[in-house]
């Protein structure tokens, strides 16, 4: 591979809010996408709702994300695309076309859309006319084992006008579970001209490099192993540049929750801030010395002060961790 890889942040309900992306971003990360945004919910909510103000603010301090829309009618994408194209802020339009929750699969979106590639069509081309930005499409291998048709979806996004494909290495009737198949994502590469990025179970820069290589991708997206370890991108960085990979020390995990902590109380207030971080927090600790004992505490936390005395106790216990 001769162009730099795309490193992207998978885009995360819940989770790839402005701060989150920002960590990412200094450490390497240098594509990411808003949580997903209801095309239909954006377009009828009053300007002034609180939910879709939090969902698409970007920090201007980041590099500027791509915007995730999700729905099942082509006329609303379209017009949703257009009115967050307007707002100047956004790199990119991406269609979900891989959420399994049910929910969002109920009313036809999501990754249920796999089971309407005409549709698919439509939706593409209804928001590739809509915007003059790059517009992607993220996608799983298919419904289910017996309907995979992610080599097709990508003939069509292609054909319609999508700039790149994200491609999710598992069924909507995977869920999470089993293993990402890369082998069918490098097939899906191979059949396209458009940009692909790999995604599913990159949780290390050997696995990194390993799918990056496998796949002749034109970069990668990292969802769940990003959790808490936004390090990742800096470790993959260093691994595509020859360079030693150099895991995080206890202070800097800390020091970047604390920064973490301080977006969001800058940002949300310190109520909303608190009930995020609970669950940043046990993701910054896992899997490191009296990380299990601190993590009920920390489910429980309510305050930012508190927040920071469980961090500070836990940077203790990362030095004497004979005394958890
Ligand atoms: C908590 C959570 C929320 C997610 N939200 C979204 C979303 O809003 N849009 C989307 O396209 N994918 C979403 N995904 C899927 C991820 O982008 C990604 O495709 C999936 O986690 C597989 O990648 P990974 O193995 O690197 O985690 C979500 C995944 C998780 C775990």
């Amino acid at each position: 591979m001769n162009k730099t890889p795309i490193l992207a942040l998978a885009p995360m309900a819940g989770i790839t809010d402005w701060p989150m992306r920002t960590l990412c971003c200094e450490m390497g990360c240098n594509y990411t996408t808003t949580e997903m945004v209801s095309a239909m919910g954006y377009l009828t909510a009053p300007d002034s709702l609180h939910v879709y103000r939090h969902l698409l603010a970007v920090n201007k301090e980041e590099p500027s994300p791509a915007v995730q829309i999700f729905g099942h009618r082509a006329d609303l994408m379209a017009r949703a695309a257009a009115k967050l194209s307007d707002l100047g802020k956004f790199s990119a339009i991406d269609i979900n076309m891989g959420c399994p929750a049910h929910k969002v699969n109920s009313s036809g979106s999501g990754s249920a859309l796999l089971k309407n590639l005409p549709l698919c069509a439509e939706i593409i081309s209804s928001v590739r006319k809509s915007t003059n930005l790059p517009v992607t499409v993220k996608m799983r291998l298919g419904w289910d084992d017996e309907s995979l048709c992610a080599i097709e979806l990508a003939h069509i996004a292609e054909d319609c006008g999508a700039d790149m494909l994200t491609v999710h290495g598992r069924t909507r009737m995977q869920q999470y579970s089993g293993k990402a198949d890369w082998q069918a994502i490098a097939q899906v590469k191979q059949s396209v001209k458009i940009p692909v990025l790999l995604n599913g179970d990159i949780v290390s820069a050997q696995s990194a490099l390993d799918a990056l290589s496998m796949s002749g991708c034109d970069g990668i997206a990292i969802g769940r192993g990003a959790l808490g370890r936004p390090f990742l991108f800096a470790q993959i960085s260093a691994a595509l540049a020859g360079k030693p990979v150099i895991l995080p020390t206890a202070d800097e995990i800390i020091d970047t929750a604390i920064r973490h902590g301080e977006m969001m109380r800058a940002w949300k207030g310190e109520r909303s801030a608190v009930l995020e971080m609970r669950k940043h927090m046990c993701w910054y600790i896992h899997g490191r010395s009296g990380a299990a004992r601190l993590r009920t505490r920390i489910t429980a936390v309510d305050s930012m002060d508190e927040v920071y005395r469980l961090l500070d106790e836990f940077r203790c216990l990362q030095k004497n961790p004979h005394d958890s």
